[in-house]
Parts: C-alpha cells; structure tokens; sequence
C-alpha cells in the first residue's frame, strides 16, 4: 500500500455494552480510488465496538481520509506492511520542482484515547506518523524505516498534544526518530532504539508564530546507534513569541553508540545566522541520568544556552560517554561545550560535567 492517511476518529472509551462487528473493506470493494470507503463510515456509525479489517494484498492508495467522530469505539486492523514507496518517488521527483514528496504515511489529527501497535511502516514519502492535536494515544510494539539519505522522513512527529507514550519501538530514518515540536506535553518515551537518523528531538522550536511550550517529556531506556544527535532540545535564536519555553524533561537510561552528538541544548539554532542572539528561549529543569557510551565526534554535551537565558537547573548523573580513537580499539576522552548553563552534576562525570559537582545523589 502507499499514500497518505488521514485519520480523524475519535475513539471512544470502551462501551460497557459491546457490540462487536467486523467491516472488512474487501467486501466492501477495495479503497483504491481515493475516496472515502464506505466500509470505514458504516464502521463509524456504528452503535459499539466497530473492526475495520484490511486483509492482506496490495491496495495502491492516494489519500484517504477516515473522518469521525464516530458513535463507538473503531479498530483498524491492517494485515501487511505500510510501503511508502518513497525512494521511488524521489527518483521521480529529481528533475520536477512540481513533483509533491512530502505525503506522510499516516496522520492522527484530534484523536483521544487512540492505540497504535504492530505496525511496520517503511520507506515514507515525507515522514511515518505525524501526531497532531490529539490527547493520550499510545505507540507500541512498532518497525519504522527509511533510507538514511531520504530526509525529512521523521518517524513520529508529534504536536499540540497532551498525553503519548511510545514505547517498544524500533526506528532507522532520514531525519528525526521522534520529534516533538510546538504543544507537546506529558510524552513518555521508553524502549525505542533510534538510528540512522537525527535522533530523539524537540524542535526546532520558535521560527513560527502561535507555537506554544513543550514540557513533560521523559525518554528512558533507548538505544541510539549511529545517529547525527541522540538527545537534542533545539530553539531558534529569536523565536517569534518571546517567552517560548522547553521544561522539565528527564532523559534516562540510555545509551549511544558511535553518535555524533549524544547531548545537545542548542538554544541559539539559526541555520541563516541573520538572529538576534539577545532574545532566546528558555530551557530549564533538564535531568539527565545514567547515559552511557561512545560519540563519534571529540564532543559528549553541548550545552549552547545563551545571556539572556542561561539553561536552568539542568542536572548531571551517572555520565560516561567516549570517543574511539583512530584504530578503533583504544577510548579517547571527550569534552563537553557548555555556555551559560547552570546546575547541578552528580556521581561520575566523563567527560567532566559543566556544571558544579555535588555529594548527594539525585533522587530517582
Ligand atoms: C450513530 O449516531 C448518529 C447520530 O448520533 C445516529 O443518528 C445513528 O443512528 C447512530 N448509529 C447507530 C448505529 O446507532
Ligand atoms: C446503542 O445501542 C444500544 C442497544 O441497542 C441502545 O441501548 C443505545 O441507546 C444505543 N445508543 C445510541 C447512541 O444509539
Ligand atoms: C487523558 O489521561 C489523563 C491522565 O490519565 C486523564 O486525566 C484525562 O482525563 C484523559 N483524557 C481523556 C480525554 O480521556
Ligand atoms: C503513559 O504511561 C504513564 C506511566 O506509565 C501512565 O501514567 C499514563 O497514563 C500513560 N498514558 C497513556 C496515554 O497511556
Ligand atoms: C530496554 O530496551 C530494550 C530495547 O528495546 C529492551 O530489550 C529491554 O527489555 C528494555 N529494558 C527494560 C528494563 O525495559
Ligand atoms: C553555539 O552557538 C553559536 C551561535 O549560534 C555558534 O556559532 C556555535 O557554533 C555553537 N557551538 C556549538 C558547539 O554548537
Ligand atoms: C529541577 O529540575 C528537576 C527535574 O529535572 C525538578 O524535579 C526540580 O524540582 C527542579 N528544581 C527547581 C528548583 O525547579
């Protein structure tokens, strides 16, 4: 299957009364023409719990939309493998300005209480999952891929929502694993191995006007191999709205192998240097605790925060990050790169940490 799909349900929390029925989109005729499939609206109108069953074939999708709010609770259940096919449209696309890449696989655009798990998804035209004004949706069990030189195919990209968790999965991409970007907030991240790709992100945050706070986020147990970044808080230099803010994130358990950058703050992102570094975002209440592992670059942390807003409260735990040296088998001391950051670090610090080393451990 390829395309784009648009997902607007709301799903329901359970109904006590369950009426189950199963709408198999193959009787119904296939989705191949680009409409709305009648299967998914009979589904939707449906008094309990509604199963949309895309059995196993090849279906050559445009876009579709699945559009509610529905009057019960509805499963998709997809027997195959999301292909994006979008290596092939790249090639297509190379000598046509008009040509059109950037279709995600998958949007979830205002859903509440929604489940996302056992899905493979590969070669996205113009991203995986886009995430996007929802509340409380969960991501597990899940393979995305991408060739690593295919950009901007970020696996889940997610904004103006509250409460996701993503867990259990596995991403190789051409751009960010996970990005969450303007008006995401209560994330919990866990067992996810990132790379290729640009890591776990937030942002770039402020080059747009109306964009709001991202705060409460929590990545532990990941694995990032062979990634540009690992763990990456990114702001413009002047960001539209002046009192843009990144909080109160906990990264944990986690460990890089040969990343470029396993640690960055960048709070004076300005790819066309044309800012003014006086008016910057703020980043405060950053823990980081128990990362472990090897950069490929000389550097472990960057911390680029600025005058007007140092970095605050950003506490260091447990850190152990080298370097290979050329040969591949003796271990090179990193450093780290830090301004105007202030904290707190604790317990072992290799490279040696920016901020001032304390007795008391942090509490868990
Ligand atoms: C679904 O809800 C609509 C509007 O509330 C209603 O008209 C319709 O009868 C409902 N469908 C079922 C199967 O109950
Ligand atoms: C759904 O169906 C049940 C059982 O037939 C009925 O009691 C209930 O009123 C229906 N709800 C709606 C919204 O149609
Ligand atoms: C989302 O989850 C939170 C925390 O469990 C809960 O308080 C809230 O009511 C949920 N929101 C919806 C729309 O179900
Ligand atoms: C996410 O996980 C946290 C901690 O396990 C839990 O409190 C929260 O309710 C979960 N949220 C969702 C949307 O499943
Ligand atoms: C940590 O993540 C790895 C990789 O996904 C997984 O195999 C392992 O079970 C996880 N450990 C815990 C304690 O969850
Ligand atoms: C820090 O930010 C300044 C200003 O944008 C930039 O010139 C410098 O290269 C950055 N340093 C690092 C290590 O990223
Ligand atoms: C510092 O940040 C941690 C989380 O990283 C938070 O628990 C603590 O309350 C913060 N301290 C202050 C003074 O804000």
């Amino acid at each position: 299957m390829y395309g784009k799909y648009l997902f607007m349900l709301c799903l329901w929390p359970f109904i006590a009364e369950a009426h189950i029925k199963l709408f198999n989109v193959a009787e119904y005729g296939a989705i191949t023409d680009g409409k709305e499939d009648n299967s998914v609206s009979d589904a939707c109108n449906w008094n309990g719990s509604a199963t949309v069953l895309i059995p196993e074939g090849t279906y050559m999708l445009k876009s579709v939309i699945f559009k509610g709010p529905c009057n019960g609770s509805v499963t998709f259940q997809i027997k195959g493998t999301l292909d994006g096919q979008g290596s092939a449209t790249r090639q297509k696309c190379k000598n046509n300005a008009n040509c059109e890449i950037l279709f995600t696989t998958m949007d979830f655009d205002f859903i509440t209480n929604g489940h996302v798990q056992n899905l493979h998804s590969i070669d996205s035209k113009g991203g995986h999952f886009i995430v996007f004004g929802c509340e409380n949706m969960t991501f597990t069990d899940l393979t995305l891929k991408s060739p690593e030189n295919n950009h901007n195919t970020d696996g889940i990209k997610i904004s103006q929502t509250n409460g996701i968790n993503i867990t259990g999965v596995k991403i190789g991409t051409g751009d960010d694993c996970v990005a969450m970007i303007s008006g995401t907030k209560n994330v919990r991240i866990s067992n996810v191995v990132c790379g290729p790709g640009h890591g776990i992100s937030v942002g770039s945050l402020g080059k747009n006007d109306g964009e709001t706070d991202v705060e409460d986020i929590v990545v532990k147990n990941c694995t990032f191999v062979g990634t540009s970044n690992g763990l990456r808080i990114k702001t413009w230099a002047a960001p539209l709205k002046k009192n843009l803010k990144a909080s109160k994130f906990v990264y944990e358990d986690i460990v890089m192998n040969n990343v470029q950058n396993p640690v960055v703050i960048d709070q004076q992102y300005c790819p066309l240097h044309q800012c003014d570094l006086k008016v910057c975002a703020s980043s405060y209440n950053v823990a980081c605790r128990n990362i472990r592992g090897s950069s490929k670059s000389d550097i472990a942390v960057i911390f680029n925060c600025s005058k007007d807003k140092p970095c605050q409260n950003i506490t260091m735990d447990n850190i152990n990050l080298w370097g290979y040296s050329d040969n591949g088998k003796g271990r090179l001391l990193l450093r780290n790169y830090c301004f105007e950051v202030n904290g707190a670090s604790y317990g072992k610090q290799s490279p040696p940490s920016c901020t001032p080393h304390r007795a008391t451990p942090l509490s868990a």
